[in-house]
């Protein structure tokens, strides 16, 4: 069944500007870790990220591993719960690794903070957050990414990895999903 191109309300970040903040944000990445003495570790959160991810990390030259982590996600409903759970752990030891979690958006916060703590806690040397999207006025958690893509309004945005109840994911840009789909 093909998309109803109308449940698309608008394009917020098109083809072009998400090749643009890859390029940005992978030569920034490139800069901060070309001389660190430790491994670098992508931790890439599955699923809303990934298409950001294997943009990003093709335009990276440097020796780096790949991992993934999936935790729960809002499901039908476009309000975050407050509860968040580790579905898929990593399958490797981080320990003194330079680690780069890569999420799609942040949006209360929750999930990255405790995703950062936990990777923290097991003893990784550092970790910092990717976001494709940032939206700062839903915060509820002191929590800020080190590379941000864009930092959008407060709408429901799906494309590019990132789903209304697994639909819409592979749209190749980042629209703003009509309301009207939602609030029926
Ligand atoms: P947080 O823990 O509230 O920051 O939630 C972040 C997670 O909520 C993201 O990784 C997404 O899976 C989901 N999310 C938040 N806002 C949106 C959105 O506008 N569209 C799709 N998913 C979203
Ligand atoms: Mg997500």
């Amino acid at each position: 069944m093909y998309y109803n191109r109308q449940d698309i309300k608008r394009i917020l970040v098109s083809e072009e500007e998400l090749a643009g903040i890859c390029d940005r944000l992978a030569a920034q990445m490139t800069e901060d870790y070309k001389d660190s003495e430790h491994e670098l570790v992508f931790v890439i959160v599955l699923k809303g990220s990934i298409f950001f991810a294997t943009d990003l990390i093709r335009r990276i030259p440097l020796h780096c591993g790949i991992e993934f982590m999936k935790v729960s996600s809002y499901g039908k409903s476009t309000q975050s719960s407050g509860f968040i759970a580790v579905q898929l752990d990593l399958k490797r030891d981080i320990t003194d690794a330079d680690v780069v979690i890569i999420e799609d958006i942040i949006d209360s916060g929750r999930t990255l903070q405790k995703l950062r703590d936990l990777l923290l806690h097991r003893g990784a040397h550092s970790v910092k957050c990717c976001t494709l999207l940032d939206k700062p006025d839903r915060r509820v958690v002191d929590l800020e990414a080190e590379y941000v893509g864009e930092i959008i309004p407060d709408v429901f945005v799906v494309g590019y990895g990132l789903d209304y109840d697994e639909k819409y994911r592979t749209l190749p840009y980042v629209g703003e999903l009509d309301p009207t789909v939602y609030q029926n």
